[in-house]
């Protein structure tokens, strides 16, 4: 691969994220990261979060990438990425005590939002659960700027749109989470945290 892939929108998020997860993430030890497009914030996290080992995955045609993105990492932490496409695969080979999926629920079509939540069910608890991107609210948007996001979404895709957090937080639920904190970010995305608890 001549260049290595990239995203301006991970750039700008991966230090708020990394302050969030800094505290969440604390006390874990094995985290998956679903749908880890480019690889950048693996490559970026993992370094700054010595103490967990990180497992980025994503559908086969990005793991090329996400492996260019990672051989440069500095992160002696950082896993060779897994094919995981959340419609037919089964999670890779954990144990994993946390999972991290940014900017992946609004591109997913529903019934692969519902398959993920089905294969987070299989985790063992106790887990940590954060979830980055935009979210709605008893159906409205936050901000002009994710409904016209949403529109540019739904052109490209019908099946995709930014996701209601009570729905979202349903399939949490029957996968054995709790939510424990909705932070606000910028940009007008939020990053959900939900714990499966022993
Ligand atoms: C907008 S990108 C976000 C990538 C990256 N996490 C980020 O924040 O930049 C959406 C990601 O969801 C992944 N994705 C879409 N469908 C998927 C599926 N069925 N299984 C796993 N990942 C999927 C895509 O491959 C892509 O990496």
């Amino acid at each position: 691969m001549p260049d290595k892939p990239f995203s301006q929108a991970c750039e700008n998020n991966k230090r708020p994220i990394l302050s969030r997860l800094q505290n969440i993430f604390a006390d874990c030890s094995r985290v998956l990261e679903i749908g880890a497009g480019t690889g950048q914030h693996a490559a970026f996290l993992a370094p700054h979060l010595p103490h967990l080992n990180w497992q980025p995955s994503d559908v086969a045609d990005n793991i090329a990438g996400i492996e260019a993105w990672c051989e440069q990492s500095s992160g002696l932490n950082l896993l060779p990425p897994a094919i995981l496409d959340v419609r037919h695969d089964s999670l890779p080979a954990g144990p994993f005590d946390a999972v991290f999926t940014a900017n992946t629920l609004h591109i997913m079509h529903w019934p692969w939002v519902e398959r993920t939540f089905q294969l987070l069910a299989g985790l063992v608890a106790p887990c940590e659960l954060c979830v980055y991107g935009p979210f709605n609210y008893h159906g409205k948007f936050t901000s002009p700027s994710n409904a016209r996001f949403n529109d540019w979404l739904q052109a490209r895709d019908p099946h995709s749109a930014i996701r209601d957090f009570e729905a979202v937080d349903r399939l949490a639920e029957l996968a054995g989470f709790v939510i424990q904190q909705d932070h606000e970010m910028p940009a007008n995305n939020r990053l959900l945290h939900w714990r499966k608890a022993r």
